[in-house]
Parts: C-alpha cells; structure tokens; sequence
C-alpha cells in the first residue's frame, strides 16, 4: 500500500520534472573550470570528471579517453557505460544481460552469465525500464531491495516452435515482460531452463534476461534464435541523498540553488532533486542556479500576439496603444480599447444628448424655416410685393414708412393684450403701443382676413406715404408678415371728433371757435389731398370718427383705406360706391362716378354736425330730424338756423359766423357736383370768416363752451358710427364705357 503511494507520488514528481524541458543549451552545465563533455555525453553537475567536480563520488564519470575514441563515460570507476545524464533526474547506461545458453543438444553444461547492477545511490527507473525474458523454455529471477527490504521476482518464455512466436509480443511465448517496481535498487538475475533446451535446442538453443529501457528494446522473434546485444540500455533515477539537506523544512543546507526548488525523490526526504522554477532554465544545482528564460526571444516561448516584454521568471504582453487585452495568442489577445460600463454610459447618454439636441436643433430650425416661409406667403398676400413697388417709385417717401417685424408690434402690445385697445369697429381693432424707442403709436389690426380688406391696407399706406400734412394722421409704418396685415400709427391723443362732438359725457363740449377752427383744418386737408399732393386724393371717408384730436384740438385727418389716387389726366373715376351712410354725396350714389366733389358733400355734412351738435344720421327722433342734411337745410330755407345750433355752444355775437359757416355748408351739400365749390373755395371762405372774427373779438382762446353741459339737449345715444353704417352699393348706372 504504502508503496503503491510512494510510487505514485514518484511519477508525479517524474512527470513535473520532465514537464519542464531545458530547451536552450546552457553554456556549461559543470562547475567552473570542470570538463563537462566526455566524448558525445555531457556531463552536468552533481556529476564530474574529477575531483571537485563532482558533488560526492556516486557523480563521478570516468571518461576513459586512452581505450577509446571518442572517448567513452563510465559511471564511477566500474564499466558501466554512460550514454545519457539529464538534470531532470535521469541517467542511460548500457547494462549486461543474463543468459543461460547450451552449446549443444541435452547438454549438462550450461554456460551461464548472471548480472549484477550494484548501485544502492541510483533507483532503475521503474517508467522506462521493463524487465524482460527471452526463450523458449526458460525461466529468470529478477530481485534486487526496495528501501532496503529484498525484492524477487520472475519471469517465463516458453514455446513449442517458433513459428508460434511474434514480433513485438512479449506476453511469455518466447518473450515475457515484467514491470519493474519502483523504488528498486541493487539489480541481480539469473536465467534456468526447465529442460536444458532439449525440445527447442535447434531454434533456441539460449535464454536471455536483462532489464532494458523499454522503449529502446523491440522483440523480434529472431532474438529465439540469436540475441545479439551483450549490453542494453538501462535508465536509472538519479537524487541527492539527504546527506546535504538535512529536512525538507530546513531547505538552507539544500545544494538547489536560486530560482529552484527542491523535489523529494522519496517521500522521507532521503533523497531529493533540484527543479528550476517556472520560467528559468539552467542547471539548478550549480551555484548560481536557474537562469531567467527570455520567452521574448522565440515565438514559440511566448503567445504574445503584439509586444512581448520579459519579467523575471515571466513575460508580460502588451498591446498596442489605444488597444486592451491580455494580448495572447487564444486569450483575449488585443482589441480596441473597449469602453468600461460607466464609459459606455457617458458615451451612450453624451450621443443621445448630441442626438436630441440635433433633432430639435433641426425641428426648430424647420419650425422656424416654415414661419419665415409663412410670414413669407403673408407678405405676399397682404400685398407687400406691392407696397415694396410702389414704395420704391416713391424713394423719398420710403424712410417715413418702415416695416415693423411681428415681433416688435406684439411687444409694443403687450401680445395684442385687451387693456391696450383704444378703438374698436368693423375695420378691426386699433391698439395703443409702445415701441422699443418710448414712442407712443396706434396700431390698426384688421379684423378680416379678405383680400378687398387687405388692399385697403396697402391702399392706405400708398396714399399716406405721399401725404406730409401736418393735419393728417402720419403713418410710421405697417406689419406685412401677419395674418392680417398692421398699421402703425402716430398715436393721436384726444380722440375722435365724433366722440367730442356727441359723447358729452366723456367730453366737454367744443367752443364754437375750436369748432371752426377744426373745420378749417380738415377742409385745408381735403384741399390739399385734392390739389397739393403729387397725385390728387379723393378721402371718400370724410366723417367726424375719421377727424382725430390732439391734446391742443388739432385735428389729423385719418383713414384713408377707402381713399383714391385720381391720375392726373382724369377728374373722375368710375368706382363701386363707398362711404358711410349720411355722409354720402347723393350724386356719387346715383352715378358711381367718384369726383373730388364727393369729398366736399361729406365735410358740408361735418360742417352742419359741428354746427348742430347732432349725428350725420340719426334712427331717433322725429322724422324730419333723421337725416341731418335735410333738417338743417330745411331750417336754413325757412330761417331758423337758431333753432338748430347747438345750445350754449355760441357766444354771443358768433351767430352770424355759424349761420355764415352753414352757407358754406349748403353750397357744399349741394346736390349737383359741379354746382359745389372745391374745397379751396371752401377753405378760402372759411378761412375769411375766421380772419373776420378775429378782428372782431380779440380775446383768448377758448376751446370749449362757456355753458354748461347741461344745457344743450344730448343724443341719447352714445353709440360710435360703426362700419355697419357704411355702405357699398354697386353702380346702378354705368359711364357708357
Ligand atoms: C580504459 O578502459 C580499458 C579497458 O576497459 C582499461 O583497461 C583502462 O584501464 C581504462 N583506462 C582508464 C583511464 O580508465
Ligand atoms: C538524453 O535524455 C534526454 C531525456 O531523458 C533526452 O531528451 C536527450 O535526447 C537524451 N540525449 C541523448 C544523446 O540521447
Ligand atoms: C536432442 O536429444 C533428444 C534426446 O536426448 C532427442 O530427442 C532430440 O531429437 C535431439 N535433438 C536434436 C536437435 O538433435
Ligand atoms: C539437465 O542437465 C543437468 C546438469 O546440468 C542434469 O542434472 C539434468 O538432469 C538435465 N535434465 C534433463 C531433463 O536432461
Ligand atoms: C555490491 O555492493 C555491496 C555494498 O554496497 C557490496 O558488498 C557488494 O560486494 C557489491 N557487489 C558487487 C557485485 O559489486
Ligand atoms: C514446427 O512447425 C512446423 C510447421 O508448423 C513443422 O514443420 C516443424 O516440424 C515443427 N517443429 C517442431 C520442432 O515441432
Ligand atoms: C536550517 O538550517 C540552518 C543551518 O543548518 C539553521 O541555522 C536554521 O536554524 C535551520 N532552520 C530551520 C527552520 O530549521
Ligand atoms: C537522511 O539520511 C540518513 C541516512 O543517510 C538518515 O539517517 C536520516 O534519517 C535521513 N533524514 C531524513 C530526514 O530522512
Ligand atoms: C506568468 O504570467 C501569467 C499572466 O501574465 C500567469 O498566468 C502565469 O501563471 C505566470 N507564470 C508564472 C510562472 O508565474
């Protein structure tokens, strides 16, 4: 049992140690200055030549160099030829064998050989060797001592002819095979017949018993007849006693030196062997021990697939920059440096990031690609293309016009905020802004989106780009890239006309001379629309709600959506009739042919609101009151003006300005065009009553009335003039073209 175990253990060690071959011949496997060739054998140390070369004498090789050439090994001082000493722990001799031959048929004498290896500090080697038997009847003893007990053992070849006998086949017909145990020292054996050959004697007249190394010896059935080797191959172990190193604790005494370890031979620590480390090579029992393998210089040392750096005992791979891996050959070799998780992570979330920003970068940008194109597709149908034309034929009026962007109109409103509205009626919303500069200005927003409204616009930029009148409502610019196009305004303080002449509640009542002097002004407007400006302009809106007050009464004339430009080659233009109700110059109304003369009906009108204090049309009060021209008229051909002017408004002594002012009225409200005066009559009529007056009374401005308010009688209602009121007719009779 306990054999079996130490057998086991032996062939592990055997293994490890032939396991770590010696690739690269070192140098000199001997002592300093020792031989260590003799002949083709080299011969490393523990095992010398000569004294001091050897560790004790069980190492000594006598290379006998004078009998032979080349020279021959011999173990110690026998004849034991050596052929091979490995530092892994194995010795090759060449051995005799036994045998026991007969010189001839029923023979008494035999002549036999024994033989003896007689070294008890060497174990033959139980993996290599086999102990084997040739013959046909023989029979051979191998015994020898393991760990000191005596070993015996046998071995049995017969056959009846050999004709039975096969190559190769050492199973005891001619050739028998045993193992050899481990752990065995001190070989002997004997080689006996059963019958002295007597059967075989003319095939085989020998038996032969030798322990051979098992992979060197192939059995031919030839060997029946004629064994031809006197020695065979034998491999013994060899180890270092325990002489030197006394426990395998107390390895200071061992002769393994650096890079090494010691390897128990026998599990007692009777006997040991020298291993170089992983990683070293050389001849561990010399002094300076094991040498550090260069793995880097061969290939096949190393499985570096890119750079191979040496360590002691150990090599490292190494990768390329910007590569990772272990670098080897079937491990993960190199690749480009991968990301940790976290890495990955960033590198995930960054292009995501990256991503999403692009993308909205993008939809933005396309969002905003498609407002411009949009505003782009407003410009053009609110007619800016139109405007830029005819801007451009009127180069110095182009800087009074700017074009305001959306942004800025819906910041001066505060985004079209309800507290900034100031007026509101069909045409749409006006709204109080303030620009970036502080200016104060109106904005006119149009409430339908329809083309004939948007031409309006345009219409009234074109007309109010050419007018400079200090008495006209001045246009700073429009919005184009709208829905519905903008109009910015100068902001005019105090309200409409309309609303001084009718809301009293919000107003007190305008003087007779404000009064004039406001007629007087929107008649200068009209003249110089009709005559001054480059291209004569018909208004076609004369109302008070289109006479806007500043803070010092002046009035601007404004909306001019509906006005003309008449060419100066022709006095009148055939249009679809427009104004507002009440206003409406009758004959216009009959033959759609718009003069400048239609202008003047609607301010004969105005003229007789100022002087009554009563609306242009009325659906209150008795009949004959409705239509303000015809009353007042009325009461003009029947001589009671009086009767009609507003109470309280006159001072004394203006009422032969007022009934004058309501000449002017009659002749403009007359109802063929021709028979009215143009308005630079008008304005020179009027401007001589308030020239006559004022050489007549020379006293301060008063702007509003000395009665109280309550004294006139007050319209009921309130109500603006809407566009409601203002009619389109088509024209009933054509001009013949
Ligand atoms: C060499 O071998 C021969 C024959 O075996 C022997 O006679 C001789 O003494 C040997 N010489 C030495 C130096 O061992
Ligand atoms: C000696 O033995 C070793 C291993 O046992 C072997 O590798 C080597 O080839 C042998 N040398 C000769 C000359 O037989
Ligand atoms: C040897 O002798 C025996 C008897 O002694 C005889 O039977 C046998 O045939 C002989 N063999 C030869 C080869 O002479
Ligand atoms: C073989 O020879 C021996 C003498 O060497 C003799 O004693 C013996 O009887 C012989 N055996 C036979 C079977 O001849
Ligand atoms: C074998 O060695 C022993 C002692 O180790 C010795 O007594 C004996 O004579 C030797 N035998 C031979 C044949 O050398
Ligand atoms: C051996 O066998 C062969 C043929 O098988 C035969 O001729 C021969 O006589 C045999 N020899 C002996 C000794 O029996
Ligand atoms: C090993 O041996 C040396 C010398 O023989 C001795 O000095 C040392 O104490 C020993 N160490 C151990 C652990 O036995
Ligand atoms: C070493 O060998 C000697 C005999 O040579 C023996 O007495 C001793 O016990 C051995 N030491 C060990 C530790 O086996
Ligand atoms: C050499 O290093 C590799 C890893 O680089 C390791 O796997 C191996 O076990 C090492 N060999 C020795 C003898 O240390």
């Amino acid at each position: 049992m306990g054999r079996q175990i130490k057998t086991h253990i032996r062939l592990m060690i055997i293994n490890i140690l032939i396991l770590s071959p010696s690739v690269y011949a070192v140098a000199s496997q001997a002592l300093l200055g020792c031989d260590d060739r003799c002949g083709d054998l080299q011969i490393p140390y523990p095992f010398g030549t000569r004294e001091g070369c050897y560790l004790n004498k069980n190492f000594l090789i006598t290379c006998n160099t004078t009998h032979f050439d080349p020279p021959r090994p011999f173990l110690r001082t026998g004849n034991i030829q050596v052929t091979n000493i490995s530092i892994s722990g194995e010795l090759q001799i060449l051995h005799f064998g036994a045998k026991d031959c007969y010189p001839k048929n029923n023979s008494l004498d035999a002549r036999r050989t024994s033989a003896t290896l007689n070294l008890s500090t060497f174990t033959v080697s139980s993996t290599k060797n086999k102990f084997t038997v040739i013959g046909c009847d023989t029979y051979a003893f191998l015994s020898g001592q393991i760990e000191g007990q005596s070993y015996r053992t046998a071995c049995v070849a017969l056959c009846d002819n050999i004709t039975t006998v096969r190559d190769g086949a050492c199973s005891g017909n001619g050739c028998c095979q045993l193992d050899i145990p481990s752990g065995l020292k001190g070989l002997r054996y004997r080689v006996r017949s059963f019958d002295n050959h007597t059967d075989v004697f003319s095939f085989n007249p020998c038996g032969y018993a030798f322990v051979t190394e098992e992979d060197k010896f192939h059995f031919s059935a030839a060997y029946i007849r004629n064994f031809p080797q006197r020695q065979v191959p034998v491999v013994l172990d060899w180890g270092i006693s325990n002489t030197t190193c006394s426990t395998a604790n107390n390895k200071s005494n061992c002769i393994c030196g650096p890079n090494s370890m010691m390897v128990n031979v026998l599990p007692d620590g009777s006997e040991y062997r020298c291993g170089c480390l992983d990683g070293f090579e050389g001849n561990p029992y010399l002094p300076r021990g094991c040498q550090d393998i260069d793995e880097c210089r061969d290939e096949r040392l190393n499985d570096c697939k890119f750079e191979c750096v040496n360590t002691k005992g150990n090599y490292t791979c190494n990768c390329p920059e910007g590569f990772k891996g272990d670098g080897r050959r079937g491990g993960e070799g190199c690749t480009r440096s991968s990301k940790s998780f976290v890495q990955v992570i960033i590198g995930v979330s960054v292009g995501f990031t990256v991503l999403v920003i692009g993308s909205t970068w993008l939809y933005l940008g396309y969002r905003k690609w498609k407002l411009i194109k949009l505003k782009e597709k407003f410009f053009e149908e609110n007619g800016g293309l139109m405007l830029q034309r005819h801007l451009s034929q009127w180069k110095s009026s182009t800087d009074t016009v700017t074009i305001f962007t959306q942004e800025e109109l819906d910041k001066a409103t505060n985004k079209y905020d309800e507290s900034a509205v100031i007026g509101k009626g069909g045409y749409g919303t006006v709204y109080k802004g303030i620009l970036p500069d502080g200016s104060v200005v109106a904005i006119k927003k149009s409430k339908l989106v329809d083309q004939s409204q948007t031409s309006q616009f345009i219409n009234e930029v074109i007309v109010l780009s050419q007018i400079n009148h200090r008495n006209v409502v001045k246009l700073l610019g429009c919005c184009l890239e709208t829905q519905v196009p903008l109009l910015v305004y100068e902001f005019v303080t105090n309200g409409t006309l309309f609303d001084h002449i009718h809301d009293t509640t919000k107003h007190v009542p305008l003087s007779w001379k404000a009064r004039l002097r406001i007629a007087l002004e929107t008649a200068g407007v009209i003249s110089y629309l009709h005559s001054s400006a480059s291209t004569p302009i018909i208004h076609r809106d004369i109302k008070t709600t289109n006479i806007l007050l500043d803070d010092n009464y002046n009035a601007k004339v404004s909306d001019f959506g509906a006005s003309k430009l008449v060419p100066l080659d022709q006095t009148q233009l055939s249009t679809m009739v427009q104004g507002t109700l009440g206003y409406l110059d009758p004959e216009y109304l009959l033959t759609s042919e718009l003069t400048e003369k239609s202008d003047v009906y609607s301010f004969g009108i105005v003229l007789l609101e100022l002087i009554t204090g009563k609306k242009a049309v009325s659906f209150e009060g008795p009949e004959a009151e409705r239509n303000l021209a015809m009353y007042v008229l009325c009461a003009m051909k029947e001589d009671r003006l009086g009767e009609v002017v507003e109470k309280g408004m006159a001072r004394e002594g203006e009422f032969e300005q007022i009934k004058d002012v309501g000449k002017v009225a009659r002749k403009c409200l007359r109802i063929s065009g021709e028979e009215r005066p143009s308005m630079k009559e008008v304005v020179m009529e009027l401007e001589g009553l308030r020239v006559m007056a004022e050489h007549e009374w020379v006293d301060e401005e008063n702007l509003v009335a000395d009665g109280a308010s309550n004294i006139f009688v007050v319209s009921g209602s309130t109500n603006v003039v809407d566009d409601s009121m203002k009619v389109q007719v088509l024209p009933l009779i054509h001009d013949g073209r």
